[in-house]
Order: C-alpha cells, then structure tokens, then sequence
C-alpha cells in the first residue's frame, strides 16, 4: 500500500527539534527527506546530551527517523551547486535557521523561484514580522513569550514552563500542516509559496483559551472556575491556575494511595456536573446531593478546593489505578498520572505503534514515540535515523552526478 505523501520530495534543511519535528512527520507521511547537514558535525543535536559515547544521541535519533542524510557545506561554490539541484529536485525546502541564515546561504526566495517556481519555502522563526524579528530563539522562550509561562504554575509560585515541548514540537507541527495545504493549493495553481510558522504564534495558539480567560476577566473581573475564587483577587491579567481545568469542567490533581514515596501517584479528578450523584456517592458525601451549598454546578465553584480536598481524603486510600476502575465504571472523567517509565511499558502503547522500539546500527535498540496520526490507508513504519552522511552517494547519484563527480566533491570538502 503507498503511502500519503508518495512522491513528495523535501529538501530537509532543519535542525535541533521544531524543524526536525515538521519533516519526520512528512517522513511518516511518506515523503522522501533529503536532510542536509555539515560533513563532519551534522544537526548539532547528533551529539547532544549523549549517552553512549560517539553515538548519535537520543535526541537526534528520536526526532529524525525516515530521513536521508547527505552532507553539503552551503558555503562552498560546488557545494551551493548540489543545494540548487536539489531546489529542482525537490517540492518543499523546509528550514529552521537563524533569521537571515538562508538568504546569507544565496538561497534567497527570489533564487529559489527562479530554480523551481513550484518549490514551498516553509520555515520555521521564533518570532512573526515585528521587534523580535531578528531574534534566534529555543523552546523556553517561545513557552515563555507565547503566553504559556505566565498561565502555567501556582498562584503564589514564578511563571513555569511545561514539558511538552509546544514551542519547538508544536511549531513543527503547525508547520507541517501548513506544509501539506501549501502542497494542496499548488495542485491547482502551479505554484510554490512561502510557508511561515512562528513559535511564538504556535504557542500562543495553543493557549487560545487564555486569551479566551483574559477578555472574560477584563469584562467580569473574575473567574469563577479558577483556584483564586473567591478568597484571592484577580488581577488585570490571566493568572497561573495551578491544575485546575481549562475548560467549563472543574478539575484538580488528587493525591493517590502511595503519595508520600511515589511522586507520581496521583490522579487528574473532573466534577462534571452530570456524574455529581456518582461522585457524590463513590466517595460516600451523599447529603452534597441535596445541601444547597454543594447541589449545582454555580452553588460548588466558591466551594471548589474545599470539595477536591474532600474527594482527595477518598483517592487516597486507593492506587491510581483502583480510582480509575471505580471511577470509570460510573462515567466519572479522570487520568492517571503516568511518568515516563510507565508509559515507556505500557503495552497498550506498543501494540498501536505509538511507542515503538528502533533497531541502530552503532546505538542497537532503543525506543521512541511513533506517528500519533493514525492513518487507515497510510500507515506509518518507524525507520531509524540516517548516520551523518549515509545517503550522499545515493542523493548525488540521483541528481545526476558521477562517482568520479562525486569523489571530486569530496576531495573539494564541498559534501
Ligand atoms: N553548510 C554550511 N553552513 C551551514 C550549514 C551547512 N550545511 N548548515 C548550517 N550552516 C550555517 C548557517 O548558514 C549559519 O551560518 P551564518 O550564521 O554564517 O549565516 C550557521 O550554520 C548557524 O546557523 P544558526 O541557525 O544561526 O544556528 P545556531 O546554532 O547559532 O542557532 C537556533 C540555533 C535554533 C537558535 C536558530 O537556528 C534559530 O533561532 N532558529 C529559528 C527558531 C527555531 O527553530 N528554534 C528552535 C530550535 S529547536
């Protein structure tokens, strides 16, 4: 069966995370990635946070499956050469360098387009058009200028940054789907454009709901649903909302059976109004079901942290798993908190391919998180990373270039 992307040709200049995020996804998808690193070093992140000395670390292998890797210096007249065979060879140049980089490569749009007017240009920047421009920029900062750090943490505690990684991984993302619909459009019009994705605007889309919250406290001058009700005032911007949930249904993180030794036994408890008599009896507070102060969904919101302190006294005396069963029986929302040795052997996780494990040549096997998009009719086989360099032959040849071409490249320190 072929695959959705078949016959897409990307020219991979991406590096470190939100780039890489973008291509393996087209990659999985069934486009041919042509990723072009520096002979020597590579991504960078070849040799960052390694574990097995001289190994490509984890963090590249794990962003960089189903790629080629063909080692061009763009600085280099014969090798500026092979970047522009590759313009006309390929469909989408996708890049994430440092505002500039490209165009000081000579690869400037107006080059491109004259190379190959079909070619989508999609790059990823820290910032859109404006005072930022020019800065470069990782993860955090994008986290943090987004608008995620100063909603992320407790009241009382500094803006805090998340784990997942939405600055660079949620940019990649966004990136990729402007991808495909840039591919789209061109079926029609014959032409290329040119793809942008900012992570600062990734982020910010991602926390959509506080800007919903900040033009909701700016009319009302309160949130109801958020911990610092009622005993806290509000301020004029969101504020952190520790754990609570950032939808209409009041949520909070419950300690479990274990807490005191285990970091992660805990449980992610939702008061959705239509199993409050559920709730009411599993944690044997019937008489909330008729006392006016418990009874509605408004009458509990000045009365939130009290009540989750009260279902807390009831998952405490269960493992997070127990409250789950219980809890699921009676339709009652809820997540276990998992840490990552727990999802790593989660069974139900490897049987859907979403964590996989890859067999490397110089690392062996280790594992990583598939292709979360399941398609019926496109599947996705996770395929190690490409050694630095491993395709060059291959990709030359491909562009028409001879052995005795290539060897004269080599010798040149072009690839
Ligand atoms: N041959 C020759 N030169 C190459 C090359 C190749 N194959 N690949 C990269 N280079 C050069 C670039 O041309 C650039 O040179 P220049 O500064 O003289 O123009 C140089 O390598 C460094 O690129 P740069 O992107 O500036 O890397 P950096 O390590 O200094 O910065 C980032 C890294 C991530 C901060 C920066 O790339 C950035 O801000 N990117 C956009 C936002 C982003 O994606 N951030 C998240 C990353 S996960």
């Amino acid at each position: 069966m072929g695959k959705a992307l078949d016959g897409v040709r990307i020219l991979d200049f991406t590096h470190v995370q939100s780039g890489p995020t973008c291509t393996q996804l087209l990659a999985w998808l069934g486009a041919d990635v042509i990723k072009v690193e520096r002979a020597g070093e590579g991504d960078i992140t070849r040799g960052q946070l390694r574990d097995i000395p001289g190994v490509d670390s984890l963090y590249f292998t794990m962003l960089n499956h189903n790629k080629r890797s063909i080692t061009v210096d763009a600085k280099h007249p014969k090798g500026k050469q092979v970047l522009e065979a590759l313009v006309k060879h390929c469909d989408v140049l996708v890049e994430n360098f440092a505002p500039g980089a490209l165009d000081r490569m000579g690869l400037t749009w107006e080059h491109i387009q004259s190379l190959n007017p079909r070619m989508i240009v999609a790059s990823v920047k820290g910032f859109g058009p404006g005072p930022y421009e020019d800065c470069k920029v990782y993860e955090n900062v994008a986290q943090c200028a987004g608008g995620s750090a100063s909603t992320t943490g407790f009241d009382d505690g500094p803006p805090m940054v998340t784990g997942a990684q939405i600055g660079d991984s949620g940019t990649g993302l966004h990136l990729a789907l402007g991808i495909v619909a840039a591919l789209y459009q061109r079926k029609t019009t014959g032409r290329g454009q040119r793809v942008l994705a900012a992570m600062q605007d990734g982020v910010l889309n991602l926390c959509r709901v506080k800007l919903r919250d900040q033009q909701r406290l700016a009319r009302t001058g309160v949130m109801e649903e958020y911990p610092q009700y009622p005993n806290t005032p509000f301020g004029d911007a969101v504020p952190r909302a520790g754990n609570a949930s950032g939808g209409g249904q009041p949520g909070w993180i419950l300690k479990c059976k274990g807490w005191e030794t285990d970091p992660n036994a805990y449980i992610y408890f939702i008061t959705q109004a239509p199993v409050w008599k559920d709730i009411c009896e599993v944690i044997g507070r019937p008489e909330w079901l008729t006392d006016p102060c418990y009874a509605t969904p408004k009458a509990r919101l000045p009365h939130l942290m009290e009540i989750f302190g009260q279902i807390e006294e009831w998952t405490k005396t269960k493992d997070k798993f127990e409250a789950m069963d219980l809890l699921n029986k009676r339709d009652i929302p809820c997540g276990p908190i998992l840490s990552m040795k727990e999802i790593a052997e989660e069974p139900s996780l490897r049987a859907t391919g979403t964590v996989v494990e890859v067999d490397h040549p110089t690392r062996g096997k280790y594992l990583s998180v598939g292709n979360p998009i399941k398609m019926s009719e496109s599947p996705s086989d996770v395929k190690r990373s490409p050694l630095l360099g491993e395709h060059t032959d291959e990709v030359l040849a491909e562009l028409g270039y001879t052995q005795d071409q290539v060897a004269a490249l080599r010798a040149d320190k072009a690839i």
